[in-house]
């Protein structure tokens, strides 16, 4: 039987996710919630995907109940709606606990989710918590599903939803520079982005090698690799990576 999942919040991510919900060889019947109209309808036209005029409507109507509202939005987009104990309701609203949601959900399974606008091509890694045989199968579609055993592993691991951003910023510095030596613009942007991409799937193909031999096999003596790395670590470069990441680490825990 297919499944039917409501999403309550049509922004931002979720015109990225429900593309990625759709590459499934048997997709979910998906219904929207009718707030943001616009993302809504050119959603629905795209995927042929009905908009629910009322949340009630969505939630009396579906087995998964996607939550992509703002964090501060949650609370009274929940309230007051007719869950049911069989329902499944995932959020991807990052830093809100489920202690937030069991109160208004009717006794509704609750599983947190970190999905990325690469979900869209089939590339977003999602971190959720705790393991869900459904929500995995559902968001498989969307890229790689990491499931997590305790809420505070899967905190902190969210916080890498913002690291995806960062790698972008760090990917614009060094396609500048690249296209200042004369590199068209487009190329560039194709090789570093290229490189970036070649580094994470060594990193995640190669498991069963540590991170620090693969850095090693590639910092031979005299090599490019190394010469630069070398800079890279007496300028202490990657310290300010980790500050970054534990200022994000410290608001996750801040709000549980
Ligand atoms: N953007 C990302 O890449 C990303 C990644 C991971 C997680 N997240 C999380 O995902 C959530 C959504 O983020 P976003 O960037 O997509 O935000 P967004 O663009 O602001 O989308 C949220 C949508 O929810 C709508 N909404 C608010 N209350 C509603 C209600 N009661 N019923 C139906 N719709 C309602 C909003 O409408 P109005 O504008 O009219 O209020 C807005 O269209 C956030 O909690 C965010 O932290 C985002």
């Amino acid at each position: 039987m297919t499944l039917t999942v409501g999403v309550l919040g049509v922004g931002h991510l979720m015109a990225h996710v429900v593309p990625g919900l759709m590459r499934a060889g048997s997709p979910p019947k998906v219904l929207l919630s009718a707030r943001n109209k616009e993302r809504s309808a050119a959603l629905a036209e795209r995927f042929d995907l009905e908009i629910c005029a009322e949340n009630e409507d969505l939630i009396r109507r579906s087995d998964v109940v996607i939550v992509a509202v703002r964090p501060f939005d949650v609370e009274e987009t929940i309230t007051g709606l007719p869950w049911r104990a069989e329902q499944i309701v995932l959020s991807f609203a990052g830093t809100v606990s489920r202690s937030t949601f069991e109160p208004h959900v009717n006794g509704a399974d609750v599983v947190l989710a970190m999905p990325v606008i690469t979900a869209e091509f089939g590339e977003s890694p999602t971190s959720i918590w705790p393991a869900n045989a459904g929500v995995q199968a559902l968001m498989a579609s969307c890229g790689p599903v990491i499931a997590f055993e305790t809420e505070s592993q899967f905190k902190a691991a969210s916080g890498s939803g913002a690291y995806f951003g960062w790698v972008q910023a760090l990917i614009m510095e060094m396609t500048d520079w690249l296209s200042a030596k004369g590199v068209p613009e487009d190329q560039a942007r194709a090789v570093i982005a290229g490189m970036t991409r070649a580094g994470a799937v060594s990193a995640s193909k190669r498991s069963d090698t540590p991170l620090p031999a693969l850095i090693n096999d590639l910092c031979l003596p005299g090599s490019l690799t190394g010469q630069g790395l070398d800079i890279l670590k007496d300028a202490d470069a990657f310290s300010p990576w980790r500050a970054a990441a534990e200022s994000i680490f410290e608001r996750h825990i801040g709000n549980s």
